[in-house]
């Protein structure tokens, strides 16, 4: 009996632990993604200082990084690689979090939702949508499976004029990053917490400002380039 339930201990333990686990994963993903994002916003607003400045830091980020240490061109890659494992390993956690999850509370058991915010209560639908945003938006700059008003061979400061000079699309990347923005605020809330950052109530209250001023700051960071293209402050 007491062999059992000893037994029936340390499986409990090492579930919880691996989840725990799991958590940690998501949440350090979560920041690298995050952290790409800040960098990526802050590189779009150099199309405020024309095509030079932005076509320049474009080529920067696929050729010269880390050269001589590494060869010209590979930064890219590795970096690309990173993003993808990073993607891939933040999408299994939350899919094998949520099985579990939703296993052990059954399903007449659910979290009460009333008293989750929007961000939380969406962030796996939001996930889903993202992803297939973020498809559209490599599809269309990156891997070139289609075009928006622009060339084949077009610069990525042409490509993005041509593209922000048509309302829909500034609408539709309106909701695109609205839905990064939608899901960072509370995933930046939920990694910090994992990391512990969640101990008293005025650390929380700090970190729910700091998750909303972040994700309110990325959205404006963001949109004002395309914004300002649509009513002709960038050509
Ligand atoms: C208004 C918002 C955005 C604009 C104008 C924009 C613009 C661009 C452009 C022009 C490129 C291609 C750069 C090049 O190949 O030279 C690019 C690449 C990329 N963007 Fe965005 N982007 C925006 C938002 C986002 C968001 C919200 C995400 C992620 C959720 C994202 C993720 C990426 C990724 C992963 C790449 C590929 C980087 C690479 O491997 O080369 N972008 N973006």
């Amino acid at each position: 009996m007491t062999t059992v339930a000893t037994q029936t201990l340390t499986v409990h333990q090492k579930a919880a632990r691996s989840s725990v686990a799991m958590k940690v994963l998501m949440a350090v993903t979560g920041i690298f993604l995050i952290l790409f994002l800040l960098m990526h916003a802050w590189g779009n607003l150099k199309a405020f200082f024309g095509p030079e400045a932005y076509d320049h830091y474009a080529e920067w980020l696929k050729s010269d990084i880390l050269y001589p240490l590494i060869p010209k061109g590979w930064f890219i890659w590795i970096f690309r690689v990173f993003m993808v494992a990073c993607i891939v390993l933040h999408m299994a956690s939350a899919y094998v979090l949520t099985l579990r999850s939703l296993g052990g509370r059954g399903k007449y058991q659910r979290k009460d939702r009333r008293t989750q915010t929007f961000a939380a209560r969406t962030m796996r639908w939001g996930g889903v949508i993202l992803l297939m945003l973020l498809l559209f938006h490599l599809g269309e700059f990156t891997i070139g499976w289609f075009r928006t008003g622009f060339n084949a061979g077009a610069t990525p400061y042409t490509a993005v004029v041509a593209t922000f000079q048509q309302w829909w699309l500034v609408l539709l990347y309106a909701l695109f990053v609205g839905t990064v923005c939608i899901h960072l605020r509370h995933g930046i809330w939920s990694a910090m917490t994992t990391l512990g950052a969640n101990t008293s109530p005025k650390a929380r209250r700090v970190l729910n400002y700091t998750a909303i001023f972040v994700s309110v700051l990325l959205f404006a960071a963001f949109m004002v380039m395309p914004v300002a293209v649509l009513f002709g402050g960038i050509k």
